[in-house]
């Protein structure tokens, strides 16, 4: 049925073109290397760099909360960026482990930065949020809804995390990663090519939900669990296919590309896309995974961040990011690195 109006709207317009204006990073304090984690899980450092490439991961302390390490990341952004964050119009944050149901942390982190109100929401995409917080945010500076918009990636995954499983206690990570966007003279943003596929929901998840643990005589923490293999196969081949879609719809061929930062779950992932995607040798490779492990929405800005800081990464290089993780969800753009 086509509905009649009665009266004529406005519609907002944006900027013609939106791009990454800033990156920063949050890493926290503590420093764990294989050797605290192998004991309560019948491992050895040995196994767990050949398996995942992780030589030590960062696990917040109790004083560093989502919201601290959201904050401090999204400083050195908007520094990065040279925009004040009374210009930020919306704070999108993507995290699993920000602790409470609601509100949403990004209201919090909003204010703490000084922004005049900025609307302020979280998404839920798993390791995949970062990428769709890009993507919303891209669409929003272009359809007129913000002028500027910051975007989180944060976890405190050591909250979420078993130490005694074996098959997740290696691999996850705290940290906190942010991006400024907003207008730009140039396209900084291409397609986003994003998905989902719920026939695989129970792969990653939070092992059951928090009514169950109630009812239960002895409640204990719902912890993630994995089962690592399927993840890991359908990461290495299925991820590929998703990452040249988006080099295609942004019209750029891998001779093209100058930084590849896929999310950093494996470093075997890592590599067997590199392979299957045939990414010459002159793309440089993000693989903060090996001092980072894996902080789900926090991973591609912390390897993003990292890589810019080492010179890995410079202003104006072409750069693919593409997210996979829990749900399963996924979503990869190609970028200009600001
Ligand atoms: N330490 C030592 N040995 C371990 C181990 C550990 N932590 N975990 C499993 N093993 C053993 C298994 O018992 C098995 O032994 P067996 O061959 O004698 O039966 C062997 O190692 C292989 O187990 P498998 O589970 O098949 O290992 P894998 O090669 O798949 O590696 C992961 C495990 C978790 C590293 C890998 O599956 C992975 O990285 N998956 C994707 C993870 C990911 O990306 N998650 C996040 C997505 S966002």
């Amino acid at each position: 049925m086509t509905t009649t109006p009665t009266s004529t709207l406005n519609t907002a317009t944006g900027a013609t073109h939106a791009a990454i204006l800033g990156i920063g990073a949050y890493r926290p304090s503590r420093v764990i290397p294989n050797s605290e984690v192998v004991e309560a899980i019948d491992s050895s450092d040995e196994w767990i760099q050949q398996r995942s490439g992780i030589k030590q991961r960062r696990w917040a302390t109790a004083e560093e909360t989502v919201q601290v390490m959201s904050v401090a990341a999204a400083r050195s952004a908007l520094e990065h960026a040279g925009v004040d964050a009374r210009q930020i119009d919306a704070v999108v944050v993507a995290t699993v482990t920000h602790m409470l149901q609601t509100p949403a942390v990004a209201t919090a982190i909003a204010h703490e930065l000084g922004t005049d109100q900025a609307a302020a929401f979280d998404i839920s995409a798993a390791c995949a949020g970062f990428c769709h917080g890009v993507a919303l945010a891209s669409d929003m500076v272009r359809g007129g809804s913000a002028g500027h918009v910051l975007v989180i990636g944060v976890e405190r995954l050591s909250d979420l995390t078993d130490v005694g499983d074996r098959g997740t206690a290696f691999i996850f990570a705290d940290g906190a990663g942010a991006a400024v966007v907003g207008p730009s003279d140039a396209p900084g943003i291409g397609p986003v090519v994003w998905g989902s596929d719920g026939e695989q929901f129970d792969l990653i998840r939070q092992r059951e939900d928090w009514r169950d643990v109630l009812a239960s005589d002895q409640p204990v923490m719902p912890h993630l669990v994995m089962q690592g293999n399927p993840v890991f196969r359908w990461a290495s081949y299925a991820m590929a296919k998703i990452g040249q879609q988006a080099l295609d719809r942004a019209g750029i061929t891998v001779d093209e590309l100058d930084c590849f930062v896929p999310h950093q779950a494996n470093m075997r992932i890592i590599d067997a896309m590199a392979r299957a995607m045939k990414l010459p040798d002159t793309v440089r490779i993000a693989r903060d995974i090996a001092e980072q492990g894996n902080t789900s929405a926090a991973s591609i800005p912390l390897a993003l961040d990292r890589m810019i800081a080492e010179g890995d990464a410079r202003s104006g290089d072409t750069a693919l990011l593409i997210a996979f993780g829990a749900g399963l969800a996924y979503a990869a753009q190609v970028v200009t690195v600001p």
